[in-house]
């Protein structure tokens, strides 16, 4: 499976959704996780991330691990989403910020 890793809290492009073809992206206030139930692993979300926050679980860079936890968890609890969205305030300056795992809005 993919998963969404840190660089995507409050960057939230939302380029990614349009192209899953098994619409297993879901959306919460500042970040997307992916289900990892429903993800069939085509690797087309990996390069349109403008933030380069999507990776193959086999490829989740180690300080990023416990985000496989947490796309899982969180796919539980928020609504698909399958059209691209405007940019969130300010999300450019988001991108590549440090430690952003505190920001995550449930
Ligand atoms: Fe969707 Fe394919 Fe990305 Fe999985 S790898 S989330 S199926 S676009
Ligand atoms: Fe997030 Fe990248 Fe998608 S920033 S919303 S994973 S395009």
């Amino acid at each position: 499976t993919f998963v969404v890793t840190e660089n995507c809290i409050k960057c939230k492009y939302t380029d990614c959704v349009e192209v899953c073809p098994v619409d297993c992206f879901h959306e919460g206030p500042n970040f997307l996780v992916i289900d990892p139930e429903e993800c069939i692993d085509c690797t087309l979300c990996e390069p349109e991330c403008p933030a380069n926050a999507i990776f193959a679980e086999d490829d989740l860079p180690a300080d990023q691990a416990d985000f496989k936890a947490l796309n899982a968890e969180l796919t539980k609890l928020w609504p698909v989403i399958t059209e691209k969205q405007e940019y969130p305030p300010e999300n450019k300056e988001w991108d590549g910020k440090p430690n952003k795992l505190a920001l995550l809005e449930r």
